[in-house]
């Protein structure tokens, strides 16, 4: 299988765009959108990514014409900040780049949000190009615009929205990819699923962890999670009301992380607990049948994206989550479903209830 498969049209505020979904067709993807103008390329690759795939990027990405080069980014969370990005904008300087020059950023949403925030900052922005090469990172992250850094006191705290010029979404990388890794995307898919994308919902109902793996499978996931968030971003860029449904499971999955310290739990398991504590709390809200919670749950089982054991001090992560930057007015305020394929925004859950369901299924 080789080729694009999956063309989405993006429109969001001014910005116009493509994600391309496909293998194995980066020739041709190059020869789009602003990359032929574009007179000098920072190519920022994610280290590992050089090391697992240097010939698709020497071969593919790293042009002829001398007007590439190549900043290799060692993709741990904690280089996704203010200090490392002060590095690789006086790189930016140093190798010429200029307002008709572009920055391409390959690697996860890790490298995805910090190539996104050094071009959305300098010279008050340059256009990105995102290759994604996380499932996380194709189906969340590389769509929406949103770029940032982490500071000491929290994640994505300085940050920007600013629209990629194009997306090129090849799965020949996810060859390389973790099952872990691929459960933290498939997580996403599953909330975009239960958020409406019913698509992706079937889907994945109709495969295991190993067939979902299979290319023409992966390409057809992609474009339709991709293709459900974009469509929420397009109608709510800035996240004043619908784009925050996508933090559904996050709230808590959030705080399960960093009342963890960021150790031990992967993201998402961390979201998928959510997700499953959220779920439960529909359900005996009267919100969710017990037949689309099993829905849910089946997912979560058929894929284990939940963690094998999960010692969570409670009362912490409920201290974690009234300091979350998405809530306000000093109480937590969730996104809930009322039905599948439904959410509903800013719903004031009892304290009592959240604490019952936590101890009962964690
Ligand atoms: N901008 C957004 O809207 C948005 C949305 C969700 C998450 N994020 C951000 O995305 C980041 C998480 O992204 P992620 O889940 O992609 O993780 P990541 O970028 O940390 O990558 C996970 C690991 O996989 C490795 N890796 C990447 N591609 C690989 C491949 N093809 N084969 C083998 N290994 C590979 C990386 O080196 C890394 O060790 C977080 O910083 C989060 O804040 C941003």
């Amino acid at each position: 299988m080789a080729g694009i498969i999956h063309i989405i049209g993006v429109t969001a505020g001014p910005a116009c765009y493509e994600i391309l979904v496909g293998s194995d067709f980066f020739s041709e993807a190059l020869r789009r959108s602003v990359i032929p103008s574009a007179e000098r390329i920072a190519l920022i690759v994610s280290s590992r990514i050089y090391e697992l795939h240097r010939r698709i990027i020497s071969q593919e990405l790293e042009d002829r014409e001398g007007r590439s080069f190549l900043l290799l980014m060692e993709d741990r969370e904690e280089n996704k900040s203010y200090a490392y990005a002060e590095r690789f904008l006086e790189r930016f300087i140093a190798e010429k780049l200029n307002r008709r020059s572009i920055v391409i950023g390959v690697g996860g949403g890790v490298v995805g949000d910090f190539a996104g925030f050094c071009s959305g900052i300098y010279m008050r922005g340059i256009p990105i190009v995102h290759v994604p090469t996380t499932l996380l990172a194709m189906v969340d992250s590389s769509v929406g615009g949103k770029a940032a850094v982490n500071l000491s006191v929290g994640k994505n705290i300085v940050g920007l929205f600013h629209q990629p010029a194009l997306v090129i979404s090849d799965v020949r990388f996810l060859r390389s990819l973790p099952d872990v890794e691929v459960r933290n995307g498939l997580t996403e898919c599953f909330k975009h699923g239960l958020l409406g994308d019913f698509g992706t919902l079937e889907l994945l109902e109709s495969n295991d962890l190993q067939s979902i793996k299979r290319e023409s499978v992966l390409c057809d996931l992609v474009a339709m999670s991709a293709r459900f968030k974009s469509g929420i971003v397009e109608k709510d860029e800035k996240e004043t009301g619908l784009r925050a449904a996508l933090n559904f499971g996050h709230t808590i999955g959030h705080a399960i992380e960093s009342s963890a310290g960021y150790r031990g739990v992967a993201h998402g398991q961390a979201v998928a607990t959510g997700i499953k504590i959220k779920v439960e709390i529909s359900r005996r809200m009267g919100l969710l049948t017990a037949a689309e919670a099993g829905r849910a749950e089946g997912i979560i089982r058929r894929y284990g994206l939940l963690p094998e054991k999960l010692d969570m001090d409670i009362e912490k992560v409920i201290r974690h989550m009234e300091y979350d930057k998405k809530n306000f007015g000093g109480t937590v305020n969730f996104v809930m479903l009322n039905g599948l394929g439904n959410p509903r925004l800013n719903q004031g859950i009892s304290p009592d209830l959240l604490k019952e369901v936590m101890v009962e299924l964690c």
